[in-house]
């Protein structure tokens, strides 16, 4: 059984220190990640179990992260094993009142917080766009404690919470021009591994506010670096008070840099298929896919959530993609088990995020590409 004293400790734990507990501040929303059976297995369906028997329900509206399967019907790739486990997290969640959104970016429909709204998130690349884009105030919680928080109604009153806590630390330049969005993740991915857990003043020409660009950046940061939020120059709705960028450290990021990643990441052995959408793709970029005028020629798996698939249904998009052998996948992360129950070994991604988490996770190699390539090359 577990009791509000218990949750209490799972919201303030991570940031007690010897001699002082955290206040708490009261939250608008919650999102809570690591609900994949990949990541969880039979040990999280049981923790889950205990939280949805203790009678819980959340009382701020809170949506959930992907998980490992579509769950709209057994699959005919995934096995009814894994669709049956990935299943009852899903309904343990929902028991407690979580709206069964399963996508990565519910800060476009499910759940769009207010800006200067306080909020307990989890997954990472949602919690950086929340900050940095929207300006709500969200910590990077964990799946656990965002959960405790979306059933308190407050999270720990630390951090990026205080108007001190979202003061940038160190500078950063970028001496090129941004092309795509691939390019933008690269960045994102150095930056992160140089900046460690110290919130970034950015300046990069090419970063702007297109969403395929900014969520890749954001994204790969927050594969790397530990920060919750980046102040990005013209771009992050910063005050001027939070940025006293006078005597600070100054890193400068060069395009030898970003292409020497790019190349470093990137397999040279043939692909088997193309995945896109880590974090989830947006309907602009499901039009910009269905305009593409060839079919392509390895599998073509799109990641999105359930409330864009199915916008996609109602028009004349989902059969011209569907034409062009594209499969839209909804609720699923791209750590997906049908690339593992298919054993493709290497896909075609425009992710810097996709291609650290395929590798580590699904032992999956990445031939790196922005869209435009994946679209218009040799690979179609
Ligand atoms: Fe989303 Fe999974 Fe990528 S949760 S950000 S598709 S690793």
């Amino acid at each position: 059984m577990v009791t509000k004293q218990d949750l209490k400790d799972l919201i303030s734990l991570p940031f007690n220190t010897m001699d002082r507990r955290p206040s708490f501040i009261p939250i608008e929303s919650a999102h809570i990640s690591g609900i994949s059976y990949l990541n969880i297995g039979d040990a999280g369906i049981e923790l889950l179990s205990e939280f949805s028997n203790s009678g819980f329900k959340v009382s701020v509206p809170t949506t959930m992260n992907p998980g490992f399967t579509e769950i709209i019907k057994v699959g005919q790739i995934c096995s009814i094993k894994i669709y049956e486990k990935q299943k009852l997290i899903v309904d343990l969640l929902r028991k407690m009142g979580i709206n069964p959104s399963l996508t990565c970016v519910p800060y476009f429909h499910e759940n769009v917080p207010r800006p200067g709204s306080h909020l307990a998130w989890a997954e990472s690349s949602a919690v950086l766009y929340v900050n940095s884009i929207i300006g709500a105030w969200s910590n990077k919680e964990s799946g656990i404690s965002a959960l405790a928080s979306a059933i308190m109604g407050f999270t720990a009153d630390i951090g990026v919470h205080k108007s001190d806590g979202r003061k940038p630390k160190v500078k950063a330049i970028y001496e090129g021009s941004l092309m795509n969005e691939l390019e933008a993740g690269a960045l994102g991915y150095i930056l992160g591994e140089v900046t460690g857990d110290r919130i970034p003043y950015v300046k990069a020409k090419g970063l702007t506010h297109n969403h395929i660009n900014i969520i890749e950046f954001l994204a790969a940061f927050g594969t790397s670096g530990f920060a919750p939020m980046i102040s990005i120059e013209g771009i992050s709705p910063v005050r001027k008070l939070d940025i006293e960028i006078r005597d600070m450290e100054v890193i400068r990021i060069s395009e030898k840099q970003i292409r020497s990643l790019i190349e470093e990441l990137s397999s040279d052995e043939e692909p088997e298929a193309v995945v896109i959408g880590c974090p989830h793709v947006t309907l602009e970029t499901i039009k910009m896919i269905s305009e593409n005028k060839k079919r392509f020629s390895l599998p073509t798996f799109v990641f999105t959530s359930s409330y864009v698939k199915d916008r996609v249904k109602e028009t004349k998009l989902m059969d011209n993609i569907e034409k062009r052998g594209v499969k839209l996948i909804a609720n699923s992360c791209v750590m997906w088990c049908g690339l593992k129950e298919m054993e493709i070994r290497t896909v075609i991604t425009n992710s810097m995020k996709a291609a650290y988490y395929l590798k580590n996770q699904l032992n999956v190699k990445t031939v790196l590409k922005p869209l435009s390539d994946i679209l218009g090359t040799k690979w179609n």
